[in-house]
């Protein structure tokens, strides 16, 4: 299992940040698992927890030692939205599983979901260095699917009909991320961002350009400002990175 100092007590993103939780956000939990709609999205059985379960599975697998769960909050307001989580860390294998709920429904859909989940794949990865997390996710649960692509999670298969619901059976789709995906979206955005930074210098004057060099920025024959130190553009993004 991997060691509680792994634990960051807080990850910082442009709209969310997560926290580490505090006995307090029990409240919260009580109202989000006794929700209809939350319990349909994220459990097997049918119906909401019991007040009990909710507080059991809140002290054991929220404030307990064996997984990594994070408050997720506004960053401009500080509400608590949400929690997500990583469970079965296997420091050996480099794996854990992944979990997120935004609790309050009225914030659904507006990209806070998506955005903790990087911060958290992040932290996996270039700071726990992990080498997969994976995912299962009901196959009715669009909103969620589409939110774990968003945030580079690929569809590794299906438990076919693992899932009764709404009168028919449905399939649990399973999904995960490799350290090797997200270096390469990460190599992606900074191509992208290097091709759009091209496309801005470009058009510029001799001033500017003389101006660059005197900063020790230079160009190269594509007209990308690079860095004099490393080579690399001088404004290539650290995409997601928290901060
Ligand atoms: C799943 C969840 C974490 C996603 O977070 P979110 O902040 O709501 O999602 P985001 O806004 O970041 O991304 C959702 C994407 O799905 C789209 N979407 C929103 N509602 C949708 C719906 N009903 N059906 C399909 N797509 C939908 C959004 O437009 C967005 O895609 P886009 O960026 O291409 O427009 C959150 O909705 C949640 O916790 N839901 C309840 C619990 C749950 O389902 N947990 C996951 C269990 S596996």
């Amino acid at each position: 299992m991997l060691h509680r100092s792994w634990f960051p007590d807080r990850l910082v993103g442009d709209r969310v940040i997560l926290k580490r939780h505090v006995s307090a956000n029990l409240a919260a939990f009580m109202r989000w698992y006794a929700d209809p709609e939350v319990s349909r999205l994220t459990r097997y059985q049918d119906g909401p927890m019991a007040r009990p379960e909710i507080e059991r599975f809140f002290q054991a697998r929220v404030l307990g030692s064996d997984s990594l769960a994070m408050a997720i909050h506004e960053r401009a307001t500080d509400r608590l939205l949400g929690t997500c989580a990583f469970s079965q860390l296997d420091g050996e294998n480099g794996s854990a599983l992944f979990h997120i709920t935004i609790g309050e429904k009225d914030v659904w859909g507006k990209g806070f979901g998506t955005e903790a989940t990087r911060l958290m794949v992040e932290h996996a990865f270039e700071r726990l260095r992990l080498h997969r997390i994976g995912l299962s996710v009901f196959a009715f649960n669009e909103r969620a699917i589409r939110s774990y692509r968003h945030a580079g999670f690929v569809i590794e298969g299906h438990a076919r009909e693992a899932i009764r619901r709404d009168d028919r059976w449905w399939d649990e789709v399973e999904m995960s991320i490799l350290d090797s995906d997200w270096r390469a979206q990460l190599a992606a955005a900074a191509d992208a961002s290097a091709a759009s930074a091209a496309s801005v210098a470009a058009p510029r004057g001799s001033a500017d350009r003389a101006s660059g060099a005197a900063s020790g920025e230079t160009t190269n024959a594509g007209g990308t400002l690079t860095d004099p130190a490393t080579g690399r553009p001088a404004d290539a993004p650290s995409i997601g990175r928290s901060r």
